[in-house]
């Protein structure tokens, strides 16, 4: 007999039907009444016991954490809180659960702190929060597919070890099968990367940019969605070393095309949550409404989590250049009175975090997509505009955030691209291939990148970027 899954069981109408489910045990009260879980919903299936007709060895068995397979009838549910409940008549433990050892991990029921569930990495999708956090994140991604798919894009599969370094940033994990002690040498005592399993350097992608670009100028629109890495030491609440990343490319598409895509697709990815996520969505907003309780007013969240969502859905992003967003931080309240870390003195100057979240939490309140930043602070391939200093970037800024997108209009002439390259010390023959796009039928294009855990943490109001993916990699932590 196959069983049913607790999402569709508390669907459906309480005629009496027999019912078989499977699950883990939440909680057991008073000898009678099981919270039984499935994963397939944030809710609990009510398992009512009669336990004066179940044998005394299983009762016993009947522990938190333990698997369970159960037969019985479904009917309309006596107590509160649940609309239906299953009258077991049978119950099989399939998998125990010593409750002493059971103590001593987060299953136990209690509340245990977020940094306590990290250290429990593989048990805490067992609980409320991370199994809602890990469903709409699941949603996210197959409404990202859903997204391109419905828009003519191609899916493609960049490498994920590459001898390239896409940003030009140098924060990259080296690829090697050679003895770290005796690696092959060279005569002046260099390595020999000839040698190596690939026979040159290689490293794990920091983007899939470059290879996408050369299969939009064949396919016209593609994006890809997939691990990206990155050596960076920021030990942030926003950064990961390992991220999952998606990268639309598309061909034909100027800068403006480009932030038109970047903010369509943000708003149908969090609309479609919106729609298929709402009992976790909930879950979660009234997780960060308890949360809320304990800070001081002015540290509360300004809007409910749903209605957050829905403000982005609804609202435009303010586009803003550069230039502008320059001279509106240098004429700002923390600037003048140096509360900033780094003052904002002149044009130039990259900007932080604590100017991008001004930008968008004190000055605009909405997402903002800032365009056309100095040439000598973004990377190579962007192009360069006709005043000679600027180039068609664009990063989208979200509240609570900072940066979720970036991306650019890319360098299609052949000539200015190589100047750059040249400024900046990139081998022309390591990117043979690139240029080659340039030289065969190069054509205006564009596309960004959008980190897929940062929006996951937008859309689950965590605070946290370890808590959005399953096992997070950060300094000093590749554990699981
Ligand atoms: O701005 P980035 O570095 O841009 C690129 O890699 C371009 N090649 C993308 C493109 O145009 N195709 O990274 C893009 C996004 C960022 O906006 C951010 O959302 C995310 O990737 N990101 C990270 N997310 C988590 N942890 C990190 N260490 C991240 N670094 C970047
Ligand atoms: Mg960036």
């Amino acid at each position: 007999m196959k069983h049913t899954k607790i999402v569709d069981v508390i669907k459906t109408d309480p005629v009496l039907q027999e019912i078989y489910v499977k699950g883990w045990v939440r909680a057991f009260r008073s000898n009678r009444f099981i919270a039984l879980n499935d994963g397939s919903t944030i809710n609990n299936l009510q398992c009512v016991v009669d336990f004066e007709n179940t044998p005394e060895e299983t009762l016993k068995q009947i522990n938190v954490g333990a698997a369970v397979a159960i037969k019985g009838t479904l009917k309309e549910s006596e107590g509160q809180g649940q609309k239906v409940e299953i009258e077991v008549q049978d119950i099989e433990i399939l998998g125990k659960a010593d409750p002493e050892e059971v103590k001593k991990t987060i299953l136990s029921p209690k509340r245990h702190s977020l940094e306590k569930l990290r250290e429990q990495a593989h048990l805490r999708v067992r609980t409320n929060t991370f199994s809602a956090i890990m469903r709409v994140r699941s949603k996210l991604s197959f409404a990202v597919h859903q997204y391109f798919q419905q828009n003519g894009f191609n899916y493609v599969n960049t490498p994920i070890i590459t001898g390239s370094d896409a940003e030009g940033a140098g924060e990259m994990f080296k690829v090697t099968n050679m003895s770290l002690t005796n690696p092959a040498k060279n005569e002046d005592g260099s390595i020999n990367f000839k040698e190596d399993f690939f026979g040159k350097e290689t490293n794990l992608t920091v983007s899939g940019q470059l290879e996408a670009e050369t299969y939009a100028l064949g396919l016209g629109q593609v994006y890809t969605f997939g691990p990206t890495f990155r050596a960076e030491n920021s030990n942030t609440s926003r950064h990961l070393a390992e991220f999952w990343m998606i990268e639309p490319e598309v061909a034909f598409c100027d800068l403006d095309g480009n932030m038109d895509l970047a903010e369509d697709f943000i708003k149908y990815v969090l609309n479609y949550i919106l729609e298929n996520c709402d009992d976790d969505l909930a879950f979660l907003e009234n997780r960060l409404i308890q949360e809320d309780k304990s800070k001081p007013e002015a540290d509360r969240a300004p809007m409910a989590l749903r209605d957050k969502l829905k403000f982005i859905t609804e609202n435009n992003f303010k586009r803003v250049s550069y230039t502008e967003a320059i001279d509106i931080l240098r004429n700002s309240k923390p600037n003048k009175k140096k509360k900033f870390n780094y003052v904002i003195e002149e044009w130039g100057a990259d900007l932080q975090s604590e100017h991008e979240r001004f930008l968008v939490e004190k000055h605009f309140k909405c997402p903002v997509i800032l365009f056309d930043y100095p040439a000598n602070i973004k990377a190579f391939y962007m192009r360069l505009n006709e005043d000679g200093k600027t180039v068609r970037a664009m990063d989208v800024l979200f509240p609570g955030i900072g940066e979720m997108v970036g991306g650019s209009q890319r360098e299609e002439r052949l000539d200015v691209l190589q100047a750059k390259m040249k400024e900046l010390g990139i081998d022309e023959e390591e990117l043979w291939w690139y240029l080659d796009t340039r030289k065969f039928g190069t054509c205006v294009h564009s596309g960004f990148g959008l980190g897929f855990e940062r929006l996951v943490l937008f859309a689950t109001g965590m605070g946290n970027i370890r808590d959005v993916i399953p096992y997070p990699r950060s300094p000093q932590n590749a554990d699981f």
